[in-house]
């Protein structure tokens, strides 16, 4: 990789560690896409929990009861955006998903939660089904263990990045195909 194209994935990088620690970072809720047994795309928003640039792995929450769970059980490839508007620079990963329920790594993360965060967890009806009105929070709490049940955290290896970043003189585009070693490609934007 020449320095130019180390430089731009860096940036990229150190954007996904930086915003893992930021509410406010614009990196903090990217987009994350797969596709249903039909093959439908689906895209939704998520908040990074963690970030580790040299294990290329990304973390994030969801409710064990989503039908997206038993998506990537079934198939792990997922797609990843985010934009920095101020920064002028696009992140795309491509990956796979691990799902972790009740195990000893989504344990962990359960334990370093905020009782807050762990709310959408003690609802008792799945995620996804049909109301008559608009949802309201569930009145009692379920019992810790159960809430827990309905935690899933996905960990995202990603072994592709695409970095755009918008500029005068002309965009920069580099993809960085991670295998034995780094292929790096500057490309047309
Ligand atoms: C700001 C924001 C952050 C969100 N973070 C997450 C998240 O970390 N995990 C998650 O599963 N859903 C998150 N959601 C909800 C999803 O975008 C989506 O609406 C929900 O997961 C249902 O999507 P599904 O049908 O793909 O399961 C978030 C939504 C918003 C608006």
């Amino acid at each position: 990789m020449s320095p130019a194209q180390t430089e731009l994935l860096n940036t990229a990088l150190e954007a996904f560690e930086r915003a893992s620690k930021d509410r406010r970072d614009p990196f903090h809720m990217p987009m994350l896409a797969n596709t249903d047994e039909r093959g439908q795309p689906l895209l939704r928003t998520i908040v990074i929990r963690e970030f580790d640039a040299s294990t290329r792995r990304l973390v994030f929450h969801s409710d064990a009861r989503a039908p997206k769970i038993a998506q990537f059980q079934r198939d792990p490839r997922a797609a990843l955006t985010a934009y920095d508007h101020p920064r002028q620079l696009q992140v795309r990963l491509l990956g796979r998903i691990t799902v972790h329920i009740s195990d000893e790594q989504s344990a962990r993360r359960w334990a370093s939660m905020q009782p807050m965060s762990k709310i959408g967890y003690h609802e008792p009806r799945d995620s996804g089904i049909p109301l008559n009105e608009p949802f309201a929070n569930a009145v009692g709490l379920l019992d810790d263990a159960c809430a827990f049940a309905h935690m899933a955290v996905l960990e995202f290896s990603f072994d592709s990045i695409e970095v755009l970043r918008l500029q005068h003189q002309g965009h920069a585009r580099l993809r960085v195909h991670f295998a034995e070693t780094a292929q790096a490609q500057w490309l047309t934007p």
